[in-house]
């Protein structure tokens, strides 16, 4: 009889609390509704349903954004500065950021009327814009070809550890680019000082209107181990979170590695110049580098039919200083506080740009080199050996003018 009596006591209390609980929640809510005018642009999936989060959230209070960034963007209408502000204030005052971004599924399904509400000429925006605007909150795409990787295998083993990762951005047709790349200047190698080099493709799907890849990739995976797809469209505009990936891929396989070059198929390096370029580096510049062709004072193409429109109810201000997305080399020691910044900035459609504010956040200016040629050199050099020896990176070549090149600058006949 005692024990029922307790039980029903404690079942009462069990009851009172989750009714507070319950009550105190919906208080919050109900607040939040009022909070600001900033309110409304918060995304469903900010307020993150926690129980579907399977992955530990990052660590937020290392995060800060600098003032430099703060400053070059402008506070104004825009829709993605007045996200960027939004998740600013939300920053600044302790709020936990962390998306719920386990759930891929549904991540576009609910944001239709959110943008209807908030960009007052959308039905003007291109289709794929749109688009991009409508999956801007999805970041973690599922797995379709995963490697096991030997970079952590390797890792910890001192002399073994990679000192350089090219995380080259790919597609799922491009075979005979990658094949060159493996044949050349990704060709995974000890260089003379005892120095790893090891090369990943990122991939994302084909559509739905292209052939079936499936089967070769996964016979290409095999055969080399070098692959890792994604399942998210290929398309310029989903090429921010190809980088996102990037980033934290090699963040979670490759942790310790010292760099990583992020960049095309189809662009030419000079390996062996690249390797002792990052090896002058004084140890400080070496742990904070951004460097590569450096575009430093772009802003937005108003022109709806470039391929880089961006409009202005979109975004208003410049670009922050950025290194060409054909190829530029971070340092390893910056890619975690660039994957953490980056959850805190919105998505850009722009890639390289995208790089660019998120190492504006962090303070680290991006470093210009003579030797990055993302726009090509003169056109009576591109058969030019003694021109491509001292060059580190020239866009763009074909898979032949790749292996005629690399053949070209390691031969024991060429002077220069
Ligand atoms: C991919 O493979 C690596 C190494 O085998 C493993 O640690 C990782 O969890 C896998 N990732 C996914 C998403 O399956
Ligand atoms: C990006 O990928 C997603 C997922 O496959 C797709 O739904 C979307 O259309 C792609 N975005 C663009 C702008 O192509």
């Amino acid at each position: 009889m005692r024990r029922i009596k307790t039980f029903s006591a404690m079942v009462l209390i069990g009851t009172l609390l989750l009714i507070f609980f319950y009550s105190s929640l919906h208080l919050e809510t109900s607040y939040s509704h009022k909070a600001g005018s900033e309110d409304f642009l918060k995304h469903p999936s900010f307020s993150s349903k926690r129980e579907s989060v399977t992955k530990p959230p990052p660590d937020f209070h290392n995060v800060t954004v600098s003032a430099g960034l703060r400053q070059s963007i402008p506070q104004n209408r825009a829709y993605w500065n007045r996200l960027l502000y939004s998740a600013l204030r939300r920053l600044d005052k302790g709020e936990d950021l962390f998306r719920d971004d386990s759930s891929w599924s549904r991540c576009r399904e609910t944001n239709q009327e959110l943008l209807q509400t908030n960009i007052h000429d959308i039905t003007s925006y291109p289709v794929l814009f749109k688009d991009f605007l409508q999956g801007m909150d999805c970041r973690s795409p599922p797995v379709l070809i995963n490697q096991s990787n030997n970079c952590i295998s390797d890792e910890g083993k001192g002399d073994n550890q990679i000192f350089l990762l090219f995380a080259i951005k790919s597609t799922p047709g491009n075979f005979e680019r990658r094949q060159a790349v493996r044949e050349t200047w990704g060709r995974e190698e000890v260089y003379k000082t005892g120095l790893r080099v090891r090369t990943v493709f990122f991939l994302g799907s084909s559509s739905l209107d292209d052939p079936d890849l499936g089967p070769l990739l996964s016979f290409e995976a095999q055969s080399f181990g070098d692959l890792l797809q994604w399942d998210f469209h290929e398309s310029l505009l989903n090429l921010t979170l190809k980088m996102n990936m990037v980033l934290q891929w090699t963040l979670l396989n490759c942790p310790h590695v010292s760099f990583v070059f992020s960049g095309d198929d189809d662009v030419f390096v000079n390996t062996p110049a690249l390797i002792s370029y990052l090896q002058s580096l004084e140890p400080s510049k070496a742990s904070r580098l951004y460097v590569g062709h450096v575009i430093s004072t772009a802003n937005p193409l108003r022109d709806p039919k470039s391929k880089y429109y961006i409009p202005l109810s979109f975004y208003d201000g410049p670009y922050p200083a950025y290194a060409g997305g054909g190829g530029f080399i971070i340092s390893g020691a910056l890619l975690r506080p660039l994957y953490y910044v980056s959850r805190v900035i919105p998505f850009f459609p722009i890639d390289d740009v995208y790089t660019g504010m998120c190492a504006k956040a962090l303070n680290v200016a991006p470093e210009a080199h003579a030797g990055f040629q993302t726009f090509d050199v003169k056109e009576e050099d591109r058969e030019n050996l003694c021109v491509h020896k001292d060059l580190i990176l020239i866009h763009q070549r074909s898979p032949q003018q790749m292996k005629k090149l690399w053949k070209g600058i390691h031969s024991p006949f060429l002077t220069c």
